[in-house]
């Protein structure tokens, strides 16, 4: 049994102590948060824009810490699931690792890649795993998705665009803000960038179009450009003004023997799957994949299967990796560069 210390008792820390519950083989044995209400179990203001409603909960059996230091230093934990807000991450993950715990830490890995290499540094040094919660190759489309392009059966990938809009979170105070949440590009698109570098490997250099809200894009176009005969790859993200579709997510992806389409957005308040997940293969053919339930703790409960399965075996997961994320976060920099500078940026 993997004994988990959860820091971070926020949006993601409920997510993540809900998605255990519904695991074997790791249990959370310890939590640490500043505030009081919610490290006494009273979760009810905790908000989120998925899952359900936080409530009161019984928290039997759990240390409850204040002070992350006091985590770090209970023995019975093995592995500290970081669910800080991301100006955090470095620190945390740094101190977690030097006490000897594996860590996972929810996405972005950080706000700036000198400390992304910091923790990656930390980790080998440590010889302990640093798993970065991207859940995105865990959620049914996108796992389709990675399975077509990473299997074989359709050949190889010849190009895609990936979308991610969202309505301006107007309760995020910080959300532009570079030095605490980073604005959609670190918020938001790090998601699609990471997926990006997880099928394509590496760009060698990219090139962005933007507007700039202050320091930050808050509506961007890239281009992701590969070695010849490397994929055709672009990505589109933005904050937008109107507050009728909180989110959407969407993908067209072109392998040599298939065309992947799928386009879900909120619209109101109610779900609206503009494409479901489409295949579309060389013979003609048209087919709906089925792809199994739409709870999203279910993803973040299949992420920390891996977790698990990561820290079990000693070896890294691919779709976890620290390094992987670390790079994700480096094209989402080199994107703001290459908007600012109004050229091409070598990544
Ligand atoms: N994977 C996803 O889909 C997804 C979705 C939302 C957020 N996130 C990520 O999860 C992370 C957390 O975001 P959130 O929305 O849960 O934030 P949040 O603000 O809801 O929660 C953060 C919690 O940390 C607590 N906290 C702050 N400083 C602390 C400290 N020093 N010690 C202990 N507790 C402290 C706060 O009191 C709060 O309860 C961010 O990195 C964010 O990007 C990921």
């Amino acid at each position: 049994m993997l004994n988990v210390g959860i820091t971070g008792l926020g949006f993601m820390g409920m997510i993540h102590y809900l998605a255990y519950e519904k695991l074997g083989g790791a249990r959370v044995k310890a939590v640490c948060e500043t505030d009081p209400v919610r490290l006494a179990g009273d979760w009810r203001s905790i908000k989120g824009n998925f899952g359900p409603q936080g409530k009161v909960m019984k928290l039997e059996g759990v240390s409850r810490y204040a002070v992350l230091d006091e985590l770090l230093a209970d023995p019975s934990i093995d592995l500290v699931d970081v669910c800080l807000p991301p100006a955090q991450h470095a620190d945390a993950v740094i101190a977690a690792l030097k006490a000897g715990k594996h860590v996972f830490c929810e996405k972005p890995i950080s706000l700036f890649p000198n400390d992304a290499e910091r923790m990656v540094r930390a980790a080998r040094k440590a010889k302990r795993l640093l798993l970065i919660g991207h859940v995105l190759p865990f959620f049914p489309e996108y796992r389709f998705a990675y399975r077509a392009i990473t299997g074989g059966k359709y050949g190889k990938l010849i190009g895609g665009h990936f979308k991610r809009m969202i309505s301006d979170p107007l309760w995020m105070s910080h959300f532009y803000d570079p030095n605490v949440c980073g604005g959609p590009m670190i918020d938001l698109h790090i998601h699609d960038a990471h997926f990006i570098r997880l099928v394509c490997g590496m760009p060698n250099a990219v090139h962005t179009v933007g507007r700039m809200r202050g320091e930050v894009l808050d509506l961007f176009s890239t281009q992701f450009l590969f070695d010849e005969p490397g994929p055709i790859v672009t990505a589109a993200c933005g904050a937008l003004p109107q507050q009728g579709r909180p989110f959407t997510h969407a993908y067209e992806i072109y392998l040599e023997g298939a065309t992947l389409l799928f386009d879900f957005a909120t619209i109101g308040k109610e779900p609206r799957l503009a494409m479901p997940v489409t295949l579309l293969t060389s013979n003609g053919r048209v087919m709906l994949p089925k792809l199994g339930g739409s709870d999203p703790v279910d993803a973040f409960a299949d992420e920390l299967r891996e977790v698990v399965r990561s820290v079990h075996s000693g070896v890294t997961s691919p779709l976890l990796d620290g390094e992987l994320a670390r790079d994700a976060l480096i094209l989402a920099h080199r994107q703001t560069q290459s908007a600012e500078r109004g050229r091409v940026v070598k990544v």
